[in-house]
């Protein structure tokens, strides 16, 4: 029994080892983590159960059979996250460089089968040169398995991908079907085909940086959510992220004791925005200024400025943030600010957290650029999302609500529950200067009318008693009390039950 002992800690300290201290002193040159330093921040101390630590791969090409590393370059298993359960691996890039075999492969496939039985996240932290060379199709075979996986968790259990080196080829593809990518700057990039398949085929001279870095990434393509300094903050803002988010779609977010009262007044709101339509103002201030301790979890902060996406809480339970922002392209809607907000109202729709929507939006963008990209399509994802969205919503338009992008942002008409307007609220199908041009193009050369006209279009519609008298608004409130108003709404809302017909599942204009 000694000597099984004795040999079995040896097992594991040479597991533990992965590719060996060179390799792990390589990957601590290049500010890299370990795969299990890695988890040992993620996870609460000392709960993660590693499982699968002697797995091999079973290659024989190459002279693979003479190179054996316990684990196969990916450390996988369960532990808590502030004491609630996540499933996590984590590639290890001194095995191989955490190359995917066909085991390596099955290693993650087996959390995600359990994290879908017991109903809990799945986490994996990337660092991959892609598809172990060796094995050819077994491996893609694994990549496959991966994914086919990736998509049945789906809307089921949340999925978080954090770029913590290379994310080659196919490999992208997994951390593309998850519900969060975060990236580390400088030590993480993501791309279809890198640098040099680039320049044979496009001629084009990038660095791998700027062809798939963090930055990249969270300002270009949108692909990832957030980017990060350094592996310890963009693993200790995964810990903050979890804290939003349910376990799967059987739960709802997680509560947090409120400290912050819900009758909270701000009286600064009242004076937030500008006399003048055409001068913007901060929607993040009254984001900030409306939810619990001012806690707002920005996602995609750099990406679509125009929109603004987060989680924060009320009375300490999770909500959705999407809010049009005045500051940038007057808070238009476009192709991609369309996309970045349906993407994050079908995630809260899934996992059960409501939506709180703040709206000042002129319109959706006029031009070539935007039609030739296809707005009409991806302008109504957002419609789409927010039509099919079951959980509650609530619905606050500040100043401008005009055309097609009143109707999207969560009105009454796409089942808000409780939409409030602003005194300052207008809500019309077009701003008061364009609705003349065109409703009295015969008086155009006559500018005293044609202003005349446009005072009094003012007065008539670019105000919220119109939407009001017809029932599409719920209540006029004044700024200094939307927290409470929000608050109450939240509360009264809490066990509503909606249903979409049953079907096979929709077509999202995709
Ligand atoms: C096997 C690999 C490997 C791979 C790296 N290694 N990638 N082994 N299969 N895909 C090994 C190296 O041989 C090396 O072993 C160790 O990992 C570290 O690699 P280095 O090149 O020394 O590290 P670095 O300079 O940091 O470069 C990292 C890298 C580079 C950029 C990832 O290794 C690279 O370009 N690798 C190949 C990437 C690739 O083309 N993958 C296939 C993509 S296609 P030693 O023993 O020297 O330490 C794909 C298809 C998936 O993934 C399709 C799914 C549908």
């Amino acid at each position: 029994m000694q000597e099984i002992i004795r040999q079995l800690d040896e097992k594991r300290a040479k597991a533990r080892l992965g590719g060996g201290q060179k390799r792990i002193d390589a990957q601590h040159s290049k500010g890299k983590l370990t795969a299990r330093e890695r988890i040992e921040l993620l996870l609460d101390e000392g709960s993660f159960e590693e499982w699968d630590m002697f797995k091999e791969h079973r290659c024989t090409e190459f002279g693979m059979e003479a190179d054996h590393t316990p684990g196969d370059g990916v450390v996988i298993g369960y532990g808590t996250v502030n004491g609630r359960l996540v499933f996590v691996f984590s590639q290890d890039f001194t095995v191989f460089g955490g190359s995917l075999s066909e085991t390596h492969a099955e290693k993650i496939c087996k959390v995600m089968d359990h994290a879908m039985k017991v109903g809990a996240p799945v986490i994996g932290l990337n660092d991959s040169g892609g598809a172990r060379i060796q094995e050819g199709v077994d491996s893609l075979g694994g990549y496959a398995d991966v994914f086919q996986r990736n998509v049945m968790a789906s809307g089921v259990v949340p999925q978080i991908s954090l770029i913590m080196g290379p994310c080659a080829g196919g490999a992208v593809y997994s951390p593309a079907m998850t519900d969060f990518i975060f990236m580390v700057k400088d030590s993480s990039y993501m791309f279809v085909t890198g640098p040099e398949v680039v320049k044979t085929v496009t001629h084009e001279e990038v660095t791998a940086e700027e062809l798939g870095g963090a930055v990249t990434h969270n300002t270009k393509s949108g692909v990832a959510d957030l980017a990060f300094e350094n592996d310890v903050e963009a693993l200790m803002m995964t810990r903050r992220l979890i804290g939003f988010i349910p376990s799967s779609n059987r739960e709802k977010a997680p509560t947090v004791p409120a400290v912050d009262a819900a009758e909270r007044l701000d009286h600064s709101l009242d004076t937030l925005v500008p006399t003048n339509p055409n001068q913007p103002y901060d929607m993040k201030e009254v984001i900030v200024k409306m939810v619990d301790d001012g806690d707002f979890f920005e996602l995609q902060p750099d990406y679509a400025k125009n929109i603004i996406i987060g989680f924060a809480r009320m009375e300490g339970a999770p909500v959705g943030i999407v809010a049009n922002q005045p500051l940038v392209l007057a808070g238009c809607l476009d192709i991609k600010s369309s996309i970045k907000a349906a993407r994050f109202v079908r995630f809260c729709d899934a996992f059960n957290i409501p939506v709180v929507t703040l709206v000042d939006v002129p319109g959706f963008m006029p031009g070539t650029t935007q039609e030739y990209g296809g707005i009409i399509k991806h302008g109504a994802k957002l419609l789409y999302a927010y039509a099919e969205c079951t959980v509650p919503k609530v619905t606050i338009i500040t100043r401008k609500a005009y055309g097609g992008a009143y109707d999207v942002m969560s009105s009454k008409h796409l089942r808000g529950d409780v939409n409030f307007a602003w005194p300052s609220a207008e809500i019309a199908v077009m701003g008061p200067k364009g609705a003349v041009e065109i409703i009295f193009r015969g008086e155009k050369d006559d500018p005293a009318k044609l202003a005349q006209r446009e005072a009094e279009y003012k007065a008539r519609f670019a105000n919220p008693f119109v939407a009001g008298s017809r029932g599409f608004i719920d209540d006029v409130i004044m700024p200094h009390e939307t927290r409470k108003r929000v608050c109450r709404s939240l509360s009264m809302l809490k066990n509503k039950e909606l249903e979409n017909p049953w079907r096979k599942h929709g077509n999202i204009p995709l």
